[in-house]
């Protein structure tokens, strides 16, 4: 049912991508820092989990600002970063892509076998593609019928080795590129596109010698770092929850505080700008190494469709379904091409944002690599009907469509099947949605 009016400042919780590798990179360091963040969703708990398995937690506490401060204690020397420990362990990755391929780069410095779980949906993700390239460097991997539960035995000698990803992964990158600290030389990983450069930005503010030019991240080992203090921004993906919302809202004026606005995460911006939204971004510096400000999105005049192929699809990989959401309120017909990628995601991401569309008797089909829309104006008043949304458990299906629902889009209101699985990256979501409210 559309909300009447929409208003309000929102403390958003910390940025998913750059949680798990502040977490990971510390448990790899040497010394003791902390990581401080807010609201933490169940993938980064899922991290937090790990690293307390390993051994590398030491305590938790609520900073003065109400953050979660964990103090980790890396298991790593100076020179050589090493995840701690060298018992048999398993780590539950639960519904996070994102650490599990992480983790199996990471889990070749320790010394132990490291065998890694997750939930059902992971379980039917790809893995093997992070297996091949570190088995080529040495590392001993297996997946199971190219799924989870992958086992790592770890403390293999590994040899430095010039990748060429077939996919634009920043998690396979990153994998590699947390395998390579131990290999003796320089590791090279280029992809075929853009990938978000959290991994560079956080081993380089670490002291790590890592580049990226080019779409080519090179590393130099054998690295090790001493452990820094670690704050994490807000999540610029579950801004873009309220970033479309305001964009196609009638009456809204919502303020995010302290984002993320590292360029390869803010195409969000760049495209709802692309399609006429009011968004007033104010940079206040870095927190670390990542750039952060506040975000101010306004309602105004009518969005204007948008075609997007390879070139931004990169950057907005996580947001095309809320982005799809924006295009069913445009005027016009919006495309999306290239992201074929978004059917291993959580979900296969086109073929819900379709079918979920299409319950809401908006004009959207189904293509190969992505979708075709043809937008219609947002609606002012309920409807007498009430259609259910297939969310397959998927965090962000469930978050776009209740937007949605809130902004009126399409030709009935809608409910989600499954709304709790927004704690996955976005606890609170429901709160924060009243306080706007
Ligand atoms: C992520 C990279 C992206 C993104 C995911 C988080 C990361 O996946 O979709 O949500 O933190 O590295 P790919 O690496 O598969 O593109």
């Amino acid at each position: 049912m559309p909300a009447p009016r929409l208003r309000g400042t929102l403390h958003l919780p910390a940025d998913k991508s750059i949680a798990h590798r502040a977490l990971l990179f510390t448990a790899m360091g040497h010394g003791t820092a902390t990581v401080a963040m807010h609201r933490p969703g169940a993938d980064v708990r899922s991290t937090i989990a790990a690293i307390a398995a390993l051994g590398a937690l030491t305590t938790q506490s609520t900073g003065d600002d109400g953050a979660l401060v964990l103090t980790i204690a890396g298991g790593g020397r100076s020179d050589s970063a090493a995840l701690p420990g060298s018992d048999p362990v398993t780590l539950d990755c639960g519904n996070s892509g994102t650490l599990m391929r992480l983790l199996t780069g990471a889990a070749t410095t320790r010394a132990g076998r490291t065998t890694l779980t997750g939930d059902a949906s992971l379980s039917t993700r790809p893995m093997e593609r992070v297996a091949v390239p570190l088995r080529a460097m040495g590392a001993k991997v297996t997946t199971s019928d190219g799924h989870a539960p992958v086992v790592v035995d770890g403390g293999a000698h590994l040899t430095a080795t010039a990748h060429s990803l077939p996919v634009a992964s920043a998690q396979v990158l990153g994998a590699i590129a947390l395998a390579a600290v131990t290999a003796d030389g320089t590791t090279t990983i280029t992809t075929p596109g853009p990938t978000r450069d959290h991994t560079e930005r956080l081993l380089a503010f670490l002291g790590a010698p890592v580049t990226r030019e080019d779409h080519a991240t090179t590393l130099t080992g054998p690295t090790g770092w001493e452990c820094r203090d670690i704050t994490v921004p807000a999540d610029p993906s579950a801004a873009a929850f309220w970033l479309v919302t305001g964009a196609i809202h009638p009456d809204a004026d919502i303020t995010l505080a302290d984002v993320g606005l590292n360029p390869t995460r803010t195409g969000i911006i760049r495209i709802l700008e692309r399609m006429g939204a009011r968004i007033d971004v104010t940079p206040a510096g870095t927190v670390g190494p990542e750039p952060a400000g506040t975000l101010r999105v306004r309602s105004g005049p009518r969005l204007t469709a948008v075609d997007l192929t390879a070139d931004d699809v990169a950057d907005v990989i996580d947001e095309l379904p809320v982005l799809a959401v924006a295009m069913a309120a445009a005027s016009g017909t919006s495309t999306v091409r290239d992201a074929a990628e978004l059917r291993v995601k959580e979900s296969d991401r086109i073929a819900l944002t379709v079918a979920g569309l299409r319950a809401l008797g908006v004009d959207a089909e189904e293509l190969p690599d992505g979708w075709r829309i043809t937008g219609a104006p947002v609606r002012a008043t309920p409807s007498a009907t009430r259609a259910v949304v297939a969310t397959a458990a998927d965090h962000r299906i469930a978050m776009a469509f209740t937007v949605a629902n809130l902004a009126g889009v399409g030709t009935t209101d809608c409910d989600v099947d499954d709304l709790a699985c927004a704690d996955v990256s976005y606890p609170g979501f429901l709160d924060d949605l009243g306080a706007l409210t």
